[in-house]
C-alpha cells in the first residue's frame, strides 16, 4: 500500500489487523485493531511517528518503500504494538534519530534489548523543527504506561496521541465515523485507560489549551472533529456513575440464574438499567464497557468447593484491575451445604471501596422466601440510587 495523505505532508503508513482477535492474550478484539504510524514530511526533515506490531512489520516497510530518508523516529509509547518494528526500521533507516521520553528510553531498552544510548530523549515541552513544521513533545505519563507522551505538530494543529483516544478497530477509514467509533473508543477506554482515570484527567487538562484540528491516535481512525472524543473522554473520566446495575454471574444448575432473572426484572421495574452478563459466554470487553458507567455491581455465583465459581473469581479479579468507579456492591450466592463465597468476594473487592448492600445467600433452588430476599435487594439498590441522585 502507498502512504495515504491525511493532511499537508502528513501520511498514514501503519497497518490494519483485521484478523487479530485477542490482545495481550486477554482482551477480545471483535473488530480487529490497527497499529497506526504516521509519516510527516517537513521542508527540511522527515519523521516517522511510531512503528507497528511485529506481525505487521512487512506492511510498514512496504508503506515506506518510497521513502529515501528518515531523520527521526518518534516513539510515543514503548509497548510492542507500537515499538515492535523498531529494529526493522533502524535496519532500513540507520541514520534516523530515535526520539522518546527519558522513561521510554529505559523501557524500550529492556523490552527491545536496544541500548538506551541509542535514544535521544526529549523533555516535556521540548521542540524539534522539521523546517516548516515543528514537533512539540508533551509528556503524558500513565496513559497507560509511565513513559507515554504525545506530539503536537504546532503549525498543523495535529495531536499525535498513540494509545490515548484510540479504538481497537480495523478499518480502511482514515477518519472517524462518529457513530461507529465512539462505542469502540469507549470499549478501548474501559479496557486500557479506566484504571488510570486520574492520570487521563490530568493529561486531558494539560492538553486542553492546545488548538487541535486533528487527533491522530495509534489505534483506530483519526478524529477530524476532536471535540467529540474529548467530550466523551471527559464524561468517562469525570462524569458521575449512571443509573446502571451490572450483574456478572455464572449459573451451574439454574439457582443463580433464577436470582439473576428476578433481580434484573425487579431493577428494571424500579427504573434502573440492569445488564446481566453470563460470564461463561460473555465477551469480557462488553462487561468492561459497562463498568465505565456502573453505579452498582451485583455478583451472582454458585459455590464450588466452598468458593465462588472459578470463572466468577477470574472476572472479579479483572474488575478489581479495571478499577471502575462503582458505588454499591452486592452478591447473590447459591450453595449446596456450605459456602465461603461472600467472604471471598468481599475480600477480593475491598479495594473498590464500594458500599456493600446485604448479600442474598440461598441454599439450593430459591423458593418464594428466597426470591423475596432478591426483591429486597432490588429495593435496597433502588433506595441507594435514589439517595445518590441517580434515579
Ligand atoms: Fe497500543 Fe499500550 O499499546
Amino acid at each position: 500500500m502507498k502512504p495515504r495523505e491525511m493532511g499537508p505532508g502528513i501520511y498514514s503508513v501503519g497497518a490494519a489487523d483485521w484478523e487479530r482477535r485477542l490482545f495481550d492474550s486477554l482482551i477480545p478484539l471483535p473488530e480487529g485493531t490497527s497499529y497506526n504510524a504516521y509519516l510527516v514530511t517537513g521542508s527540511e526533515a522527515t519523521v516517522l511517528f511510531d512503528t507497528v506490531d511485529p506481525r505487521k512489520t512487512h506492511v510498514l516497510l512496504e508503506n515506506l518503500a518510497g521513502v529515501e530518508r528518515l531523520d527521526y523516529v518518534v516513539l510515543h509509547h514503548a509497548e510492542q504494538d507500537h515499538s515492535g518494528s523498531l529494529g526493522a526500521i533502524v535496519d532500513r533507516f540507520p541514520g534516523a534519530r530515535l526520539i522518546c521520553s527519558p522513561k521510554a528510553a529505559e523501557i524500550l531498552g529492556t523490552h527491545l534489548r536496544i541500548a538506551t544510548e541509542s535514544f535521544t530523549t526529549v523533555e516535556d515541552g521540548e521542540e524539534i523543527s522539521l523546517g516548516n513544521k515543528t514537533m512539540r513533545f508533551l509528556h503524558t505519563p500513565w496513559v497507560h504506561w509511565p513513559e507515554t507522551m504525545c506530539t503536537y505538530l504546532v503549525e498543523d494543529k495535529v495531536l499525535v496521541t498513540c494509545d490515548l483516544f484510540g479504538s481497537h478497530l480495523a478499518t480502511s477509514d482514515l477518519f472517524v465515523r462518529e457513530a461507529e467509533v465512539i462505542p469502540a473508543a469507549k470499549r478501548y477506554f474501559a479496557e486500557i485507560m479506566m484504571p488510570f482515570r486520574p492520570a487521563v484527567k490530568r493529561n486531558l487538562d494539560k492538553l486542553a489549551p492546545l488548538p487541535v484540528d486533528l487527533i491522530a491516535p495509534s489505534h483506530g481512525p483519526a478524529y477530524a472533529d476532536p471535540s467529540v472524543i474529548v467530550a466523551a473522554y471527559r464524561d468517562w473520566v469525570e462524569g458521575p456513575p449512571k443509573n446502571l446495575a451490572v450483574i456478572p454471574y455464572v449459573t451451574m444448575h439454574g439457582s443463580t440464574l433464577a436470582m439473576v432473572e428476578r433481580l434484573t426484572a425487579g431493577l428494571i421495574d424500579k427504573g434502573i438499567k440492569a445488564e446481566p452478563f453470563d460470564l461463561s459466554v460473555v465477551d469480557l470487553g462488553g462487561l468492561a464497557t459497562n463498568l465505565v458507567d456502573v453505579a452498582t455491581i451485583v455478583v451472582g455465583t454458585p459455590t464450588v468447593m466452598l468458593q465462588p465459581h472459578p470463572v466468577v473469581m477470574s472476572a472479579i479479579n479483572l474488575v478489581g484491575v479495571l478499577r471502575p468507579n462503582v458505588k454499591f456492591l452486592s452478591v447473590m450466592v447459591s450453595y449446596g451445604w456450605s459456602s465461603k463465597a461472600v467472604e471471598t468476594i468481599a475480600s477480593m473487592t475491598a479495594g473498590l471501596k464500594a458500599e456493600i448492600i446485604e448479600p442474598v445467600v440461598v441454599k439450593g433452588l430459591p423458593g418464594p422466601d428466597e426470591l423475596a430476599l432478591v426483591d429486597a435487594l432490588a429495593d435496597a439498590i433502588a433506595a441507594k440510587h435514589a439517595e445518590a441522585g441517580l434515579l
